[in-house]
């Protein structure tokens, strides 16, 4: 167990009984209680990532702000504890804001984000008070302008750029290239485009620039690219309007034994580092930093617990371990070929016995969580634990195949509390009229 500590959360431990151990909580008991698959958070983990982020950016940057980038996981229980440890929040959906706000995030500290936002949506972040949107297209400058006019308010923004940085990570998550959905091109004109629509809309202010070059980023050298661009683009055509700079999210995390992803520390100096260091060869006075973790924040935190249904061998070629859950609650793997470790929670020091298929139970062949397993000889009955899976799991979960979507239960000083209902049959045809 101890060669996957750093995918686990720190508190992670194992029982006399061979059990895994998480907030001082057995896992196995958990699921006897709680069912699988089921989600687990370590509510210590969450706040001491929360505060090293808050106290890392403090040091630097006193005046900045740090936002959970909710996307990655906003159930109300997760937005409840960052907001009281003192994190804005950044929302890519009126979903999302509706999460931020009943979670009690004050609008002053949500940011907005979208690529796409709607009417009703910009209707909802100008009726709600949002504090800075994230702009990411003309159609939408307009659109935003035009709403806001109407109701005789000002919007503040921060025009989203694409920095032309391609940082080495799955193409799904790399978001800072010049071909890219995302946001305004330095290159070619549309960023000096977008910065002149907002200095000439009635009702927008323009306070700076916003970008996110990556996800799941080990290497930080992408970050001082992105600034040198930055100044240079700031310098030349932004002068006293570049107040704030976003430099969104990134860090990556240890997903499987050999990941040694950067510190938060690290990645905090390198992201200072870069900016102080482009800012003061263009001569222009620092601006005001935000950043926008989110995977780093909430991914080492969670895991999954799911309930080995059936082991098939396949003569000759492989074996196959099927369980309770897969792609509709965690797609990672299906969607990016992301990677992931796995091991037994009631027999978390056995020795493992060889790789096996762990596959879930969805209608696709393409329903596999973990390629090479490698777990001691698993038997239907055993309970999986895959460490990691706190960020972006939940959160892009679905109910293919009627498969209702995990309870969620935060554990703390061998408490645990659910915080998230599983859904029932009834959820599923709920909504069907
Ligand atoms: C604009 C923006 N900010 C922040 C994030 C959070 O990134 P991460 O979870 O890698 O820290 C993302 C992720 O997709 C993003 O698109």
């Amino acid at each position: 167990m101890m060669s996957l500590a750093q995918v686990l959360p720190q508190s992670a431990t194992t029982t006399p009984e061979g059990h895994l151990s998480v907030g001082g909580c057995d896992l196995v008991d958990l699921a006897t209680e709680f069912g699988t698959p089921l989600v687990v958070y370590d509510e210590g983990e969450l706040r001491s990532a929360a505060r090293r982020y808050r106290e890392a950016f403090a040091a630097h940057a006193p005046d900045g702000e740090v936002l959970y980038a909710s996307k990655a996981f906003y159930a109300q229980a997760v937005l409840r504890l960052l907001r009281e440890e003192g994190l804005s929040v950044d929302v890519a959906s009126g979903g999302e804001l509706y999460a931020a706000l009943r979670a009690g995030f004050p609008p002053e500290h949500i940011y907005m984000h979208g690529n796409a936002k709607d009417a009703g949506e910009i209707g909802e972040l100008l009726d709600a008070g949002v504090g800075t949107v994230i702009v990411d297209s003309l159609d939408e400058i307009g659109l935003l302008d035009r709403m806001a006019a109407e109701r005789g308010v000002r919007q503040r923004v921060l025009v989203r750029v694409t920095p032309g940085v391609k940082p080495s990570t799955h193409s799904y998550i790399s978001t800072g290239q010049l071909d890219s959905k995302f946001g305004f091109s330095l290159e070619g004109g549309a960023a000096l485009a977008a910065v002149e629509a907002v200095r000439a809309a009635r009702a927008l202010d323009l306070e700076g620039l916003h970008c996110h070059i990556g996800s799941q980023l080990f290497d930080l050298a992408g970050y001082r690219a992105a600034a040198s661009l930055l100044a240079d683009f700031g310098a030349r055509h932004l002068d006293g309007d570049l107040r704030t700079l976003d430099m969104g999210g990134g860090l990556g995390i240890a997903y499987t034994r050999g990941d040694e992803p950067p510190s938060v520390e690290a990645w905090a100096d390198a992201v200072m580092e870069s900016v102080r260091t482009e800012w003061a060869r263009v001569g222009l006075p620092m601006p005001r930093i935000l950043v926008e973790p989110g995977r780093s924040i909430v991914g080492r935190a969670g895991l999954t617990l799911y309930r080995v249904g059936v082991v098939k061998d396949v003569p000759g070629v492989r074996r196959y371990a099927a369980v309770d859950g897969g792609m509709s609650d965690l797609l990672r793997p299906m969607l990016y070929g992301a990677t992931y470790e796995a091991l037994l929670a009631n027999r978390a020091d056995a020795e493992p016995a060889g790789a096996l298929r762990l596959v879930g139970k969805h209608c696709e062949s393409g329903d596999v969580l973990i390629q090479e397993a490698q777990l001691p000889d698993t038997r239907p009955g055993d309970l999986v634990c895959l460490p990691a899976t706190g960020a972006y799991g939940v959160s892009m979960a679905s109910n293919y195949n009627g498969v209702p979507r995990p309870a969620i239960v935060f554990v703390d000083s061998g408490r645990a509390r659910l915080v998230t209902r599983r859904e029932t049959y009834a959820d599923l045809v709920a909504r069907d009229l």
